[in-house]
């Protein structure tokens, strides 16, 4: 494969609940080492968009192409298991669980790993993500910091090629996202492609090779951050927020 290999391709894609058209004609292209930003308004279509790519919706019209081959049948569990990986913009941990537990369980689950290799997997993971002290602790009882590392160490656990970050940072202190910048740069550099949906335009700017808005269900550009985040238009958007 050439560095310029794709691991994402998606063309024509829509969807509709009922009348309400939320996706409307997406074509995108991610590269296998790319990082990409999705900023847009809250109702943009970010998070559906996510659920398409990762098979919680199936699309009302287009293609997704992932690894070069097209997806569309396969279903959400099928997905882990080829390697896309996703936080969730509201984590939701197994509370009553340990953190090494609910790592385990994705490791077992989501990637359908043998116990060993899934322990293995998650332990790694947990060191990665700074998490590996605070192994025993039950998920109910963690910082909001110490969730958002849970959540992105669960999506570590399936082993992704391509991980889908939702509002990740969201909520967060400036010096949490600097350590939460510095494992997603890690987890970058392991040679894992991320689309990173997010409001912490900061934190974006620092790591996206791209940046896209999305506004109502299309992209209105997408390109360079420094270019896209001086483009009038998408002032104008986040201003009529
Ligand atoms: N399952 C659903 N049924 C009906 N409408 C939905 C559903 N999921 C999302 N929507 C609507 O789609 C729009 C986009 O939602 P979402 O993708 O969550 O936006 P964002 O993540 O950009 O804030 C919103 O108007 C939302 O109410
Ligand atoms: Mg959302």
């Amino acid at each position: 494969m050439t560095e310029h290999a794709t691991i994402l391709e998606i063309a024509g894609l829509a969807k509709r609940f009922g009348g309400l058209t939320v996706i409307d004609g997406l074509n995108l292209t991610v590269g296998e080492r790319e990082i990409l930003g999705i900023i847009g308004p809250n109702g943009a279509g970010k998070t559906t968009l996510f659920n398409l790519v990762a098979g919680v919706l199936q699309p009302s019209a287009g293609t997704i192409r992932y690894a070069g081959r097209e997806i569309g049948g396969l279903r959400t569990w099928d997905r882990c298991r080829i390697g896309i990986g996703r936080t969730y913009q509201i984590p939701k941990p197994f509370a009553h669980m340990s953190v090494f537990e609910n790592v385990l369980t994705a490791a077992v689950h989501g990637a359908g790993k043998s116990i060993r290799a899934a322990r293995e997997q998650a332990e790694a993971m947990l060191a990665l993500t700074g998490l590996a002290a605070d192994h025993a602790q039950p998920a109910g009882q963690l910082t909001l910091l110490d969730l958002k590392r849970l959540e992105l160490c669960r999506a570590l656990a399936i082993g992704p090629r391509l991980l889908l970050l939702d509002e990740i940072a969201g909520g967060l202190t400036d010096a949490e996202v600097d350590t939460l910048l510095g494992i997603i740069q890690r987890v970058h550099e392991k040679g894992t492609a991320i689309i990173w949906i997010e409001h912490v335009i900061r934190a974006l700017r620092k790591l996206c090779h791209r940046i896209a808005v999305l506004h109502e269900g299309a992209f209105v550009t997408i390109g360079e951050p420094g270019a896209v985040l001086a483009d009038s238009r998408v002032k104008t958007i986040y201003l009529g927020e």
